[in-house]
């Protein structure tokens, strides 16, 4: 039987990384929603939609409805990968310049209710992993299974500074930690669904664990539905 698992939690807590792994290991599609976040705001930054008076939502979604998101299956790397109009811009939105703007972006009503629509599409067959902010309690109130992920906010910082390192990225610890207290505040604040554990959900703390038993305990969950 193929279900959704939907896979919540604080930014940088590993969640892509472990739905990568636990997609993988059961033949799943993995479905990146913070991608779909990033990628908007991507779009916004691109057409001068977002500066420090605000987001130009109203603009902003005339231009989205007319532009093609997509996740389009690496089998090199395993997984999918997003493309906005067709180009492939998975590296673009990893930097912090889109860190610093993705909240403000995911906090529009209706840069919300567009994504939350066309992830419901991507899950009609089941057989996904998802993972996001709002997966458990908002797109699929109803999955199968739900995580919440959690950790530290110093671990966490720390292994988001040795990913943007590794890359080149040249952002100061303090900064990155920063980044994460922010966007920790503004996911769980917002009005419109906010980060929040489903009342059903399964808690994974993961400061002590490494991703291998992560992976692990997740799949565990998972033997009551083969
Ligand atoms: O998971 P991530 O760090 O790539 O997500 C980027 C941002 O998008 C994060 O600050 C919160 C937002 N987001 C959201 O509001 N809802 C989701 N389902 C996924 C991400």
């Amino acid at each position: 039987m193929s279900i959704i698992i939907a896979i919540d939690g604080y930014s940088s807590t590993g969640k892509s990384t472990t739905a990568k792994a636990v997609a993988q290991a059961l033949g799943y599609v993995y479905i990146d929603t913070g991608a779909m976040y990033r990628a908007v705001t991507y779009l916004a930054l691109e057409k001068g939609f977002a500066s420090t008076s605000g987001i130009e939502v109203k603009a902003l979604m005339k231009v989205l409805r007319k532009t093609d998101i997509k996740f389009v299956y690496n089998a090199t790397l395993g997984f999918s990968e997003i493309y906005l109009d067709g180009k492939n811009i998975e590296n673009e939105i990893r930097g912090i310049e889109i860190a610093n703007w993705v909240s403000e972006v995911a906090k529009q009503p209706e840069v919300r209710t567009y994504l939350v629509n066309l992830q419901r599409k991507m899950g009609e067959q089941k057989g996904i992993v998802m993972d996001g902010r709002d997966i458990g309690t908002t797109v699929f109130p109803n999955a199968e299974l739900k995580i919440f992920m959690t950790a530290s906010e110093q671990v966490r910082a720390e292994r988001r500074y040795k990913e943007l390192k590794a890359k080149g990225d040249n952002a100061s610890f303090e900064e990155v930690l920063a980044n994460i207290q922010h966007r920790d505040h503004i996911d769980t604040t917002r009005k419109e669904s906010p980060l929040r554990k489903a009342d059903d959900a399964v808690v994974i703390d993961n400061t002590h664990l490494t991703i291998e038993e992560q992976v692990q305990k997740i799949l565990s969950l998972m033997e009551k539905y083969q």
